[in-house]
């Protein structure tokens, strides 16, 4: 049975509204250059800016980004204070540019995990960025999809929420995006075939593309690659398209 057919099928976008991409490979690609790993995180906020405005000049609204995951705080000390200490000098560096490029910025993440300093810091860039409308960058930051998960679940019992009357929807506005649209498309740099508990709930429908591009070196021939890759996939969604019926003449 066709539960829809092929004329009430909304057309698929060339452009994705939304990318989500897991920013891997900073630690492989200082490696290759005898550098501390850290080097690589440094290099890649570099290249998260750059990635930022290129997404802008495509049209896509909304690019999100995990920076720093629930099961990043397993990593060596000095890697993770030097990733902590890394917001606030990419704040200090770049918020000027990304607020006079139209950029909202929305942390997403756990911040009762986070220093007073680090808070201020996340506060900063979104209230100085609040009223853009050219593309919101969402920086998942001690985020883990699964903590998304508990967390909106304990939103809602707060709130309240008839168990029975709580439905996907319901749900849905008490995840990190709240009302914006789930991502279309996940590009993960690195190599790695996963997507280590990054938006489990969101990324129900995204299409997936996977680079051995290590982050640092992703650049505008890679995030056309992916777009490129994305407007060549059929989304269903569940359902079935059948092409329209010809007329034959016999
Ligand atoms: C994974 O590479 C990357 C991270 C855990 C951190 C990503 C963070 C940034 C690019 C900086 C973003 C910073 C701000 C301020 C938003 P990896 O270290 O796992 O690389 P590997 O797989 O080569 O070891």
């Amino acid at each position: 049975m066709h539960l829809r057919d092929a004329s009430s099928v909304t057309p698929d976008p060339v452009v994705p509204r939304h990318v989500a991409i897991v920013m891997d490979g900073n630690g492989r690609w200082a490696k290759r250059r005898f550098l501390p790993r850290v080097f690589g995180h440094k290099a890649g906020v570099d290249t998260l800016v750059k990635t930022v405005l290129a997404c802008a000049d495509r049209g896509i609204e909304h690019l999100t980004v995990f920076a720093f995951s629930s099961e990043n705080w397993k990593r060596p000390t000095e890697e993770v204070s030097f990733l902590m200490g890394l917001v606030l000098v990419a704040v200090e560096k770049y918020l000027a540019k990304l607020a006079s490029n139209g950029v909202r910025i929305r942390m997403i993440g756990d911040r009762g995990q986070l220093t007073d300093r680090l808070r201020q810091a996340c506060d900063r860039a979104e209230s100085a960025t609040r009223d853009n409308t050219r593309i919101t960058l969402w920086v998942a930051f001690a985020y883990g999809g699964r903590w998304d998960v508990v967390q909106a679940c304990q939103q809602a019992m707060r709130d309240g929420i008839d168990p029975a009357q709580l439905d996907e929807a319901t749900l849905g506005r008490y995840m990190a995006f709240g009302d914006a649209p789930d991502p279309d498309l996940l590009i993960r740099t690195g190599g790695e075939l996963r997507i280590s508990n990054f938006l489990l709930w969101q990324l129900a429908y995204s299409e997936l593309v996977f680079t051995d591009c290590l982050w640092p070196d992703f650049g505008e021939t890679d995030l056309d690659a992916a777009i490129s890759a994305f407007a060549a996939r059929d989304r269903r969604f569940g359902l079935v398209k059948t092409a329209p019926v010809q007329a034959t003449g016999t």
